[in-house]
């Protein structure tokens, strides 16, 4: 018999009171054990999933289990096994560091002698131990971003869920959280589950990856083969003279001009450079500088919201 996964997603619909579909039909499985990155651009429907896996509203249709229990028939059960870190703060800004913990736990059963040295473990691995008896509205926004992640941990939950955890996180707090968050994933097998609108993230962190857009999942894979996938290169090229016309090419998958100054164009593998700096100088065209755009999954990930692409499937047709 197959492990339950920890998050099982079916056919999960929301329109919200004023008419509009957030999700649409929504289906997702995430195995036991994972990093499981939920990519999507703003409006996507991101916080709206982790909404309705958090109980915060329910869905229009469909159905969550967790750990194979049924969220809409045993709230209380599932919940157990579920952290969640929201988008918003959502703590009581004039509770103690400690005490959001240690009441936290009490939400779960925990008695506060028990919660105790769980609170400190998580506090002093988040740089937070210093701050126990500060209250919460004075820490710093990063400060709190971590508290919001030791709470959803101090019951010690088997999935958790993170939305967006480094949005507006400077780059050395990202890269300490994600090692953090990778030392629960191993230290406690614990199943992690993280929305972000950063492609470095994703790739850095998750073996899978589900991309949300307009309320549907278009792509779900493992990370390694998406990148596989991606055979397409873009080059941006500044001129040394401006370009009065549309440039016409052969050879390339795509040009585009941002600007008078500036052509970017797109190989797929097999189409050669080279052609393109011959067919420029023949033109009469000089380049002052190169370099490649990006990384590759930023590219792809244009790409697909920007082309609206509906499925996996008219994705290899488009050659991507
Ligand atoms: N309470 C609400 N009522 C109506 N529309 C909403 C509500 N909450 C979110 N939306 C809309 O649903 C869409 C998805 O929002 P959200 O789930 O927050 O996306 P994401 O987290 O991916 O940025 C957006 O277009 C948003 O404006
Ligand atoms: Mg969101």
């Amino acid at each position: 018999m197959s492990e339950v996964p920890a998050l099982a997603i079916q056919n999960l619909s929301k329109t919200y009171d004023n008419g509009f579909s957030a999700l649409k039909d929504v289906s997702l499985t995430v195995p036991q054990g994972g990093f499981f990155a939920l990519l999507g651009p703003n409006g996507a429907g991101k916080s709206t999933m982790i909404g309705i896996i958090s109980s915060l509203f329910k869905p229009t249709t469909g159905s969550v289990h967790i750990f194979g229990t049924d969220l809409l028939e045993n709230p209380s059960i599932a919940k157990q096994y579920l952290g969640v870190v929201p988008q918003e703060f959502n703590f009581n800004m004039f509770e103690k560091v400690e005490d959001i913990l240690i009441t936290q736990a009490g939400y779960f059963g925990i008695p506060a002698k028990e919660a105790r040295p769980r609170a400190k473990r998580l506090l002093t691995a988040l740089g937070l131990w210093d701050k126990r008896d500060s209250k919460s509205r004075e820490l710093s926004g990063g400060m709190k971003r971590r508290l919001m992640i030791a709470r959803a941990l101090i019951h010690k939950p088997k999935l958790l869920i993170l939305d967006e955890p480094t949005a507006g996180v400077d780059i050395e707090l990202r890269r300490s959280m994600w090692e953090f968050m990778q030392q629960i994933n191993i230290e406690e097998n614990t199943t992690i589950i993280l929305t972000t609108h950063y492609l470095e993230e994703a790739e850095q962190l998750c073996k899978r990856i589900a991309i949300l857009d307009h309320g549907e999942i278009r792509i779900n894979t493992e990370m390694k083969d998406l990148l596989a996938q991606l055979s397409v290169e873009t080059f941006v090229f500044d001129l040394d003279t401006p370009l009065m016309r549309q440039l016409a090419l052969t050879g390339v998958t795509d040009v585009f001009q941002p600007d008078n100054q500036t052509l970017e164009v797109t190989l797929t593998e097999g189409e050669s450079l080279n052609g393109v700096f011959d067919q420029l100088s023949e033109q009469g065209i000089t380049v002052a500088s190169m370099r490649n755009k990006a990384n590759r999954l930023e590219e792809l990930f244009m790409r697909l919201v920007d082309k609206n692409i509906q499925s996996a499937d008219s994705m290899k047709e488009a050659g991507l």
